[in-house]
């Protein structure tokens, strides 16, 4: 048997399971979706948006990509984050990024990635504006984990950026914004020690559009 067939016998068992817990389940999902969570996080196969959360379906609105980065010209991103804050009228925004990220840990090395190059380049701009912090680290691994963590801090940043951000936040102090690292060797999401509003308080007056 070819090995992604399982995934229909999983995906029977699941409907099972989750009837079981309560007949109306799908149709009560199949009505709307009113998630309080946009959650953007990197596409790695080791962390399930979902499952970190033990969120349900329904209560989390999701954008993966490698590395949790957020681009301005980056059209995907762009539509997720207006339609989570303008029709899902979501709370708050998690951009999650994790420690042992292949994609930042491609950004420590420079080397021709070919697709990959325009991508990582955002990557390496986290490091060029926090180069003197990260080269004062000497420990490969504590610089690759704090890269990790300005790369989340620095999407964020990206976040408020977006007129449909700024705009909400003026008119209802919402979303909040969340910078988050997931560890694979324990399975715990660490809230990092930023105030995202005060952090853009420094560049407000380069990025704001209202
Ligand atoms: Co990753």
């Amino acid at each position: 048997m070819e090995s992604y067939l399982k995934i229909f016998e999983n995906n029977k068992k699941w409907v099972q399971q989750k009837l079981a817990e309560d007949e109306l389940f799908f149709e009560k999902l199949a009505k709307d979706q009113t998630p309080d969570y946009l959650y953007i996080g990197c596409s790695d196969s080791r962390v399930p948006a979902n499952e970190i959360m033990g969120l349900e379906p329904g209560e989390v609105f999701v954008h993966r990509n490698v590395a949790n980065l957020v681009i301005s010209t980056d059209n995907n991103i762009n539509a997720v984050v207006q339609y989570a804050v303008e029709f899902l009228h979501v709370k708050h925004i998690i951009v999650c990024g994790h420690y042992g990220c292949g994609g930042v840990k491609a950004a420590l090395h420079p080397a021709d990635m070919g697709q990959l190059n325009s991508w990582l380049q955002t990557l390496r701009d986290v490091y060029r504006i926090h180069q003197a912090e990260l080269d004062g680290i000497a420990d490969d691994h504590l610089k690759f984990d704090r890269l990790v963590e300005l790369n989340v801090i620095e999407q964020c940043i990206n976040v408020v950026k977006i007129d449909h951000v700024q705009r909400k936040w003026y008119e209802t102090g919402y979303p909040k914004i969340h910078a988050w690292v997931y560890d694979l060797h324990n399975g715990l999401l660490k809230e990092l020690d930023v105030n995202i509003k005060d952090y853009f308080s420094k560049f407000r007056s380069i990025y704001d559009m209202m």
